[in-house]
């Protein structure tokens, strides 16, 4: 069976930077560490007035198709997928081939298009689609462009205000990919929760200490599903493991039940008893109370091992990179998070052809899902192409007053007339209103 998978992947960051610690956090008259130290995060990326989730999903896929070479023609599919959508009904992938249009000779008139919803899971979701057509061979030789992009903004004043990030990654996806290929296996825990929604309105409404712990839970089932239909996992089997990042405090809990769950009846259990004994089991107590009580001793004492620390530095760490300095983009997350990792690989010189990610993703509402990828020939090339360091290095750091003003500029119910923080240059823009109130997009050169 032909490897189907990540052929190329290309990021756009939104064009203004929120300095967490040092501009954020003071004028909350919050302490910086709980940003660098408590979430792990430094800044979020911004949109500037002319940059929405069209613009930087068209700007990220033309970069992507620039760098491969390729036509409208050569692409069949265009699944875009957000949870920052402006329209009920016309999907943002017709905005989005729209804006490509005006700069390639062809069309995208053959390409069935769509969007796809749930949370942050939505982007790994529209890969799957991809994989499912190319696998049923309805694809006539043409690729998919996956699209995640989203500008993750929360009402002002909620908590979850702390994590906001606006960014797109587009991803191709194709035979014989350069980049990674993906697993038959997957696995899944999905669940109807209500920890974080938007009931017609752009902003959420969040429990997010709730949700923490729903991520948790899901990304516990998805993990043992995943092992259902593959094998058990150890944590030597994987040279890294992406997850979702809404902020990688968050990762790191998840991270650390991960390997506590992988390393259970292993040898690394074993060689850690005299340490911090043994995994406590269900059975061994009278009660869930003290059986808990137990496994939370144990876990508190294992995240303090060489052991764990040693795999937390390799495995989990070099995927967080990107993301302190963007904060979360939704459903571009984990994308963001495995390019990440696979950019430090890069930098480090570390030889991972054919090894395996672990990838786990998550969409609040809720539903994780696990699956493994294998590192192709190359990805070093594929990596080495993308100018995210560039971009970031050029974000343009903004006051808490700009800020506020950035918020209303792209909060649907405020009337704003700002001027740009930045210059637009060879990038599409937003360009105001067309009759039907649709929104509407330029290349400006
Ligand atoms: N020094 C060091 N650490 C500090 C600190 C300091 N001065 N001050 C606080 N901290 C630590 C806290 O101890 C806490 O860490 P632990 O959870 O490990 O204890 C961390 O910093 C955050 O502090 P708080 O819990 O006090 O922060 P908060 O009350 O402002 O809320 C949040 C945090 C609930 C995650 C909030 O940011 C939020 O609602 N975020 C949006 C929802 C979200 O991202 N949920 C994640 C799971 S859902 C998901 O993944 C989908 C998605 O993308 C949204």
């Amino acid at each position: 069976m032909t490897d189907v998978g990540i052929d190329a992947i290309e990021i756009h960051a939104g064009k203004l930077k929120l300095d967490l610690p040092g501009t954020f956090a003071p004028a909350k008259g919050e302490d910086p560490e709980k940003y660098t130290k408590g979430l792990g995060l430094h800044a979020s990326s911004l949109p500037d007035v002319y940059e929405d989730i069209v613009t930087m999903g068209a700007n990220a896929a033309r970069k992507l198709m620039d760098r491969k070479g390729l036509e409208p023609a050569d692409i069949g599919r265009i699944d875009v997928a957000t949870e920052s959508a402006f329209d009920n009904s016309k999907p943002v992938s017709t905005y989005i081939a729209g804006c490509l249009e005006q700069v390639y000779e062809g069309d995208f008139r053959h390409a069935n298009k769509g969007e796809r919803k749930f949370a942050c899971v939505a982007g790994t979701q529209a890969i799957d689609d991809a994989y499912n057509w190319i696998r049923a061979g309805r694809n006539r030789g043409r690729a998919a462009l996956v699209v995640a992009t989203d500008t993750a903004l929360y009402a002002r004043g909620d908590a979850g205000e702390a994590t906001q990030g606006a960014g797109a990654v587009a991803m191709l996806i194709d035979e014989d990919p350069s980049l990674v290929s993906l697993s038959t296996e997957q696995g899944y825990g999905s669940m109807d929760e209500t920890d974080f929604l938007k009931p017609n309105q752009q902003f959420p409404s969040v429990d997010g200490k709730r949700s923490v712990q729903v991520y948790l839970a899901r990304m516990r089932e998805a993990l043992t599903d995943y092992e259902s239909v593959a094998t058990d996992t150890h944590p030597d089997d994987f040279v890294m493991v992406p997850f979702h990042t809404p902020f990688p405090g968050m990762v790191r809990k998840a991270a650390l039940l991960g390997y506590r769950h992988m390393i259970r009846d292993t040898e690394i259990e074993e060689a850690l008893a005299d340490e911090i004994g043994r995994q406590p089991r269900p059975e061994a107590f009278e009660d869930d109370e003290s059986y808990l009580d137990a496994i939370a001793e144990y876990t508190d004492k294992l995240k303090g091992t060489d052991r764990y620390r040693e795999w937390y530095a390799r495995s989990i760490d070099p995927t967080l990179e990107l993301a302190r300095h963007v904060g979360n983009w939704y459903t571009g997350s984990v994308h963001v998070a495995r390019a990440s990792g696979l950019k430090h690989a890069l930098e480090n010189d570390l030889d991972i052809t054919g090894k395996q990610l672990l990838v786990a993703s998550y969409g609040s509402g809720a539903q994780a899902e696990v699956h493994s990828e294998t590192v192709q020939p190359d990805w070093e090339e594929e990596i080495a192409g993308l100018d995210i360091d560039d971009q970031l290095a050029a974000r343009r750091d903004i006051t808490f007053e700009e800020y506020e003003t950035v918020h209303d500029v792209h909060n649907h119910d405020e009337e704003t007339d700002v001027d740009p923080f930045t210059s637009p240059e060879a990038e599409f823009v937003f360009d105001g209103w067309g009759r039907m109130g649709e929104r509407q997009y330029r290349y400006v050169e």
